[in-house]
């Protein structure tokens, strides 16, 4: 018998590593209930997970009538529009625009911007520490560290940044339909804002991720111009709130567990170790999205129905 796990709930948001381990208790294929989609079989060993995320004939994003699992029909069409990513499309066009994707990133070695992050960070923490105590480190670190970074990454210009940093903020941190139907206004700021930076790389290049998309795609790569505002979106959402996340629950479990927090401040050469294993520990992303069952079938022993 499946537990209730409600994955929605304050109770699991506590304690999410209790959470899950019932969830692991009660078998690789069980019953749970998760944000704006509610309930839904949820598989919880590495095999199970393996097997359906690999299997991309019985399980995908999309029905055949196109629809996406978790998107409502009640929900906006700019909010539509930015669900149309990579993250919501099945083969062939998940890896159409994962490899432009993968260009993209190629041509612009992130790893050359880890003289410039330190510093960032150098500067935010100088700031933050100035202050004393208390500081709130989700407001002037967490938050403000990714978002600067994924501006440089993108290449958008320094004066845009602030108000840029406004609207990102506002448009995360939803859990309930209604903060979805709040941050339409927003969305549409930002999609209008990055249609402008795409003409802008159109016509004039520069530096950046945008502008190194704007080339792959004048090279003919396929991808349509909503692809593209709609790819920018998806890279500036995935590469930031992730990360803060990241950032204050790993503080927090440091600041929790003194012995863990004595072994990293002893030796910093551990840091890349830590961050590994925080996460997975504190996993800013607790469940990957959704996948319809596109025909009968069994799974461990739980028969699940096509439409499941
Ligand atoms: C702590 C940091 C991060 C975590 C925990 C994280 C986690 C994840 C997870 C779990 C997925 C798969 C989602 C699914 O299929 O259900 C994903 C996909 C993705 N992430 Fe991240 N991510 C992080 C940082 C970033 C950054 C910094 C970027 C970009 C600059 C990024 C860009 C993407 C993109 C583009 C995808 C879609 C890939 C595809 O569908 O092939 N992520 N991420």
């Amino acid at each position: 018998m499946t537990p209730d796990i409600d994955l929605t709930s304050q109770d699991f948001f506590r304690d999410p590593v209790a959470g899950l381990a019932r969830l692991r208790a009660a078998g690789p294929v069980v019953q749970a209930k998760i944000p704006m989609v509610g309930r839904v079989w949820m598989t919880t060993t590495q095999e199970t997970a393996a097997r359906v995320l690999k299997d991309s004939d019985v399980f995908t994003v999309r029905k055949d009538d196109g629809a996406v699992a978790g998107l409502r029909w009640w929900m906006p069409g700019v909010f539509r529009a930015f669900t149309q990513n990579m993250l919501s499309t099945d083969e062939p066009d998940h890896t159409r625009l994962r490899g432009i994707v993968d260009e993209t990133f190629r041509r612009r070695a992130v790893l050359d911007m880890a003289p410039r992050i330190r510093t960032i960070a150098g500067e935010l923490a100088d700031e933050l520490f100035a202050q004393g105590s208390p500081a709130d480190l989700v407001a002037r670190y967490a938050r403000i560290l990714p978002l600067s970074v994924i501006c440089e990454l993108l290449g958008l210009p320094l004066e845009d940044r602030p108000k840029f940093m406004t609207w990102a903020s506002r448009a995360t941190g939803t859990s309930t339909a209604l903060m979805l139907l709040r941050m339409v206004p927003t969305l549409g700021t930002i999609k209008r804002y990055l249609q402008r930076r795409l003409e802008h790389a159109r016509t004039a290049g520069g530096d950046g991720l945008i502008a190194e998309l704007v080339r792959v795609e004048k090279e003919g790569a396929p991808i349509s111009g909503e692809e593209m505002v709609v790819m920018i979106f998806l890279l500036l959402f995935a590469g930031h709130e992730t990360t803060t996340h990241l950032i204050s629950g790993s503080v927090f479990e440091l600041t929790k567990n003194a012995s863990l927090r004595d072994w990293l401040a002893e030796d910093w050469s551990r840091a890349d170790l830590a961050v590994e294993e925080l996460l997975r520990f504190v996993s800013p992303v607790q469940f990957s999205k959704p996948r319809f069952v596109r025909r009968d079938v069994e799974l461990n022993g739980i028969r699940l129905k096509r439409g499941d």
